[in-house]
């Protein structure tokens, strides 16, 4: 049986980045096979300072994600954190991880290129993410594609393991949505909480459209022709809307006649109808404060299970214990 495995990260509510990207693909592929998804929250404490705010994020992703059609029965959703199993993994990977690797992610030099410091957990990341996956004998790790060359790095640290210890790790497939490339923000970049650019998955009625009324266009009068091409309201559009309705604004676009704040309307209609179903399931799952910590403790079990098999294995062949 295929093993599925990815992992989110509480920095924050999720967006409709991390939804189309991860949380979707996600729903999906737990119909395929065995699948593992997991509250990076080791990960976070690279950028969250605050106790409470990563405890809030942490549980708030769990009851989006159960929210939006994560099915226990099919999936173990688990905290990460509660599988410290997967430190000494990293630790154990990171003696034979050349630091040009990690100097030449994209993540960690785009973090630099901002200017910041990055702290050594912010450079060691991808050793973690690679650990994450391999402590569970992944087979398919389904990701953005901002992910991709971790995934490639999580690759290559197995190799290495396996040419120097013999087969103890399972070499892990990406599978990138193709399609799901790049999930315009509020100002047509790429949608990131770090370009504080997102649109939540579950705000209030009137912030998200305010959200959405706050999309940047140009200044192209009403009933001027406008461009479909590059428009962020376009293209988040097609997330959302059928075929044909997308056809039907490409063309009024093209028209003129129509000015933005139209066009806007009928992408906030569009947006709040598709997580309808998914707003009244997340009223039930709130309704319910014990049932978000009853499927976190047995994926923890699960899971748990799991990293337990593979960390002894990697301690024997690597040398550590009697
Ligand atoms: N790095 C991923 C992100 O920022 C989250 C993540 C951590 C992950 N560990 C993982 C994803 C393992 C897939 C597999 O989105």
């Amino acid at each position: 049986m295929t093993r599925i495995l990815s992992g989110i990260k509480p920095t924050g509510k999720p967006h409709l980045g991390n939804y189309f990207g991860m949380m979707r693909p996600a729903i999906e592929w737990q119909e395929r096979g065995e699948a593992f998804y997991f509250i990076a929250d080791y990960h976070a404490l690279t950028t969250v300072r605050d106790p409470k705010a990563l405890r809030d994020y942490s549980r708030g992703v769990a009851l989006d994600f159960l929210s939006c059609g994560l099915d226990p029965a099919k999936a173990v959703l688990f905290r990460q954190s509660d599988v410290p199993q997967v430190c000494e993994l990293a630790w154990i990977l990171s003696t034979i991880t050349p630091m040009p690797m990690l100097e030449n992610c994209h993540a960690f030099k785009d973090h630099l290129a901002k200017g910041n410091v990055p702290n050594h957990g912010l450079f060691a990341y991808p050793v973690l993410m690679a650990a994450d996956i391999l402590i569970y004998d992944s087979d398919v790790v389904p990701v953005g594609r901002d992910q991709k060359q971790h995934v490639e790095v999580t690759r290559d640290l197995a190799q290495k393991m396996n040419s120097l210890y013999g087969e103890i790790f399972k070499i892990p497939e990406p599978s990138i949505l193709p399609a799901l490339a790049t999930i315009p923000g509020l100002d047509g970049q790429k949608m990131s909480k770090s370009y504080n650019n997102t649109i939540e998955l579950f705000p209030e009625e009137k912030a998200l459209r305010k959200k959405v009324m706050s999309i940047v266009t140009d200044s192209t009068p009403v009933e001027t022709p406008k461009d479909p091409e590059n428009s962020a309201i376009v293209n988040l559009y097609k997330l959302f809307a059928s075929e044909a309705d997308v056809e039907k604004m490409e063309a009024d676009f093209r028209a003129g006649g129509t000015g933005y704040g139209d066009f806007k309307k009928r992408l906030f209609e569009t947006i709040w109808a598709y997580f309808e179903p998914m707003r009244k399931r997340r009223a039930e799952i709130e309704a319910d404060p014990a049932y978000i910590d009853e499927v976190l403790t047995q994926g923890a079990v699960r899971a748990n299970e799991l990293a337990n098999q593979v960390l002894t294995r990697v301690r024997k062949a690597v040398g550590l214990g009697s």
